[in-house]
């Protein structure tokens, strides 16, 4: 395929946020699909950056979006409008009791760096812990407490933050799987109880908060065992510290429910939503207890930037919950995530290259070993497959911690359609193969 000259002047003029941009430009995106400049179309299975839960270009979010651009789109902060607060009240409604104060703002850095500030500010402490291979943004606060991308070479991190072991089964991280079957079965939340007590030998008694994923994305898919939020609030709060669930990816229906904490039967002290609530707009809010947002107003609390409670994403927010709710798109993800898992399990029998099929609802990881005895990550051979899917028209994730897993991981709009998550079955077997027999479609 020859390449696209407009991507010469990228080379030029864009800085290289990424190791590699894609090899095409996109014209434009509809539903589960992106189309280029050549009339070519992909299938996008991680759903933009995993945030177009609803597809691309959803009618109901365009026409949000018109009907704001004929209205108001932005404001002072200290004004507000309907939409604002429409949205406001109609996340406390789908969030659990005391959850029912929010803030409106634009990105996950955002809502979790506020998060963390909320939390300090009203238990008057300054550790916070996150868990290994995490990922919670990478604005200054919130990079010291994200474990899956490296903190090297950026200067100091923020005092009083802690790492906590990441629950990864498929390599635990306290060697207690005991037999070679994927996952932990027996799993009893060893490196979580070791976790603390590591804290516990380095705290000063301080601790402000936890922060966690219900699953861990970013990372590589890992999938903490039933329980695990439970337990993980508990060894908080005995600590006096507030637990934060980031969840950004699995808000709003992913996991095949609203909310992914939801799964283990705990209110959170403070949630962050962001990703899936903008539906491909920049859209985030923080949520807390009446409780915690009088202690933190009484000790002074102000967070005014320039596009806190803005009209136009508000307004996207709303059309996204109601598509969410009246699509049942939880439940939708619940069942097309059990058909999309047991395509990979059948693929997993017959391609030695698959370790382990992981996750839940549209949230699945697959991850790449050389062999399932050393369980070796497939570095080369992951990515040249990942290469294949995309040359064959699927395009997906591959998380790679070199030296550490490489790890597909698969999150196509909670819209997608069953034809669709066969198509992507079958180019991924047919990758799979290409690779396996070192040929491709080059
Ligand atoms: C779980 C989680 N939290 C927070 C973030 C950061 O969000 P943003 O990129 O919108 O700042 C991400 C981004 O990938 C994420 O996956």
């Amino acid at each position: 395929m020859a390449r696209d000259p407009l991507l010469e002047l990228a080379d030029r003029h864009l800085i290289r946020y990424v190791p590699g941009f894609a090899p095409f430009l996109v014209e434009r995106a509809r539903g589960s699909w992106v189309y280029d400049r050549d009339g070519n179309r992909i299938l996008d299975f991680t759903s933009g950056q995993i945030c177009s839960t609803l597809g691309h270009n959803h009618p109901r979010i365009v026409e949000a979006i018109r009907d704001a651009c004929d209205r108001v789109l932005h404001l002072n902060s200290w004004m507000l409008s309907e939409e604002v607060v429409r949205l406001a009240a109609r996340l406390a409604e789908l969030l659990p009791a005391p959850l029912e104060k929010v803030i409106l703002l634009n990105t996950g850095s955002e809502a979790n760096e506020i998060a963390m500030r909320m939390a300090k500010l009203a238990t008057g402490r300054f550790e916070v812990a996150g868990l290994d291979q995490s990922f919670h943004g990478l604005t200054a606060g919130v990079a010291s407490v994200t474990y899956s991308v490296p903190h090297h070479g950026y200067g100091p991190q923020l005092p009083g933050t802690f790492a906590l072991p990441a629950p990864y089964a498929f390599r635990c991280p306290v060697k207690r799987r005991a037999d070679g079957t994927a996952g932990c079965p027996g799993c009893d939340l060893s490196c979580l109880e070791r976790g603390f007590e590591m804290f516990d030998a380095n705290s000063t008694g301080t601790l402000a908060a936890v922060i966690a994923e219900p699953v861990l994305s970013a990372g590589g898919v890992i999938d903490p065992p039933p329980g695990y939020l439970r337990r993980l609030a508990e060894l908080t709060r005995a600590r006096g510290g507030l637990l934060i669930v980031d969840e950004a990816q699995t808000g709003f229906g992913r996991l095949g429910t609203m909310f992914g904490f939801e799964q283990d039967g705990i209110v959170p002290d403070i949630v962050t939503v962001s990703k899936t609530l903008g539906g491909g707009l920049p859209l985030a809010a923080t949520v807390v207890s009446p409780e915690i947002e009088e202690r933190i107003v009484e000790r002074g609390f102000v967070h005014v930037t320039s596009h806190v409670s803005d009209p136009l994403p508000a307004a996207v927010g709303l059309a996204v919950l109601d598509v969410v709710i009246e699509e049942r798109l939880p439940e939708r993800a619940a069942t097309m995530g059990r058909r999309l898992r047991d395509g990979l399990l059948e693929l997993a029998g017959r391609h030695p290259l698959i370790g382990e099929v992981r996750g839940r609802g549209l949230l699945l990881g697959v991850e790449l070993v050389t062999d399932r005895e050393s369980r070796r990550p497939a570095e080369e051979l992951g990515a040249r497959a990942t290469d294949e899917c995309l040359a064959r028209g699927l395009s997906m994730n591959i998380v790679r911690h070199v030296g550490a897993n490489s790890v597909w991981r698969i999150a196509p709009p909670l819209t997608v359609s069953e034809d669709e998550i066969d198509t992507a079955l079958s180019i991924m077997d047919d990758s799979l193969t290409a690779v396996a027999a070192g040929a491709g479609a080059g």
